[in-house]
């Protein structure tokens, strides 16, 4: 049991139900997460509706288990409430945002409603606790894929971001077509790491143009290709694919650090569990001399533990949220676009 005040989590935006308990110092005092993996496996991908509805089963139990294995059994047992209110998936934000105010209502404590990307940034802040501003932070999940100049915490200006699918959707798509099952992301890392990332020359989209990213053509060019010689090795598509998806990646990455003098890059996002992304940015940072921020493979995926965190610091520094506070699936991170382009 840590020290008050604590700060309950809940993250519920699209296929992971999860609790935690933050306390002072930003301390993890405990931390469920209960994945709908299996539930949507068969399917290729997520199902909405499916998603809501094991939201509504799960939430209830993995909150209570958070909150005991915090002890946080006094009352109120925590001193706030903080909730994933976008972006995400309507329905399963409902399921959180609904159970967190009615939490927060019944012990009588603020409520807080948390941007789902903020709290990917202090997934890295959690694992990383000395991190140094500016920063630029790679966010690379299965819904987004965005370049954010991080000037100081709460203060994040947009430099590019995907103009179709997202970088985690790309690799689930690719995933589907070679047969590898869902998640993809994972499954192409695996089963990339036998093959020749060399095989095939797939296009590197508005590689050396602005910050914004396409992966759209990438997964056409896939599909052309399998399609064109069946007898292609997966392993071989998939290691060219990751190549071209990571190499594009990062050379923007690296780009955005140096016109903007950060000093670190961060990465976060489901995406950056992925092994070669990780092995690039750690050998970019060091041979360009800044900070590489590469979190624990447990603080790429969803979690509550970065939106309870993330709750945490919105409360010291501005007021809760109204109780009328609404789903956002669209909510964005950041204000006007950078000028750094
Ligand atoms: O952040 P996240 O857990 O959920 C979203 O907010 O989207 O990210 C999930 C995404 C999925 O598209 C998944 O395929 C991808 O992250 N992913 C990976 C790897 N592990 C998960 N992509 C590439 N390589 C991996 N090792
Ligand atoms: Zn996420």
């Amino acid at each position: 049991m840590s020290g008050r005040p604590l700060v309950l989590g809940i993250e519920t935006s699209c296929d992971e139900t999860a609790a935690a308990v933050v306390g002072p110092g930003r301390v993890v005092v405990s931390s469920v997460v209960a994945s709908q993996v299996d539930l949507h496996a068969r399917f290729g991908g997520v199902v909405p509706e499916l998603a809501g509805r094991a939201h509504v089963e799960l939430l209830t139990p993995v909150v209570a288990e958070a909150l005991e294995r915090a002890g946080a059994s006094g009352s109120p047992p925590v001193d706030a409430v903080a909730v994933t209110c976008g972006p995400g998936l309507m329905g399963s934000l409902l399921v959180g945002l609904s159970h967190a105010k009615a939490l927060a209502m019944a012990w009588e404590v603020p409520f807080i409603g948390v941007n789902h990307l903020e709290g990917h940034l202090f997934a890295a802040l959690l694992d990383h606790p000395d991190l140094e501003w500016p920063l630029v932070v790679l966010l690379v999940s299965g819904g987004h894929t965005v370049l954010v100049l991080v000037e100081g915490l709460g203060r994040y200006r947009l430099l590019g971001q995907t103009l179709d699918d997202a970088a985690g959707e790309a690799f689930d798509k690719v995933a589907r077509y070679l047969g590898l099952g869902y998640p993809g992301g994972p499954a192409v890392d695996r089963i990339a790491a036998g093959g020749d990332p060399r095989a095939f020359g797939f296009p590197r989209a508005l590689m050396d143009d602005g910050y914004d990213f396409s992966f759209s053509g990438l997964k056409t060019a896939v599909v052309r290709t399998v399609d064109r010689a069946p007898e292609a090795e997966a392993a071989d598509v998939a290691a060219s694919f990751q190549e071209a998806v990571v190499e594009v990646l990062v050379a923007k990455a690296r780009r955005a650090v140096a016109a903007t003098g950060a000093r670190g890059l961060c990465l976060a996002g489901g995406v950056a569990a992925n092994s070669l992304l990780r092995r690039r940015v750690a050998e970019a940072c060091q041979e360009d001399g800044v900070a590489a921020l590469v979190p624990s493979m447990a603080m790429c995926t969803d979690n509550a533990a970065m939106i309870a965190a993330a709750g945490q610091w919105r409360l010291v520094h501005g007021p809760a949220s109204p109780l009328s506070l609404g789903a956002d699936p669209n909510l964005f991170l950041g204000a006007e676009r950078a000028e750094h382009r």
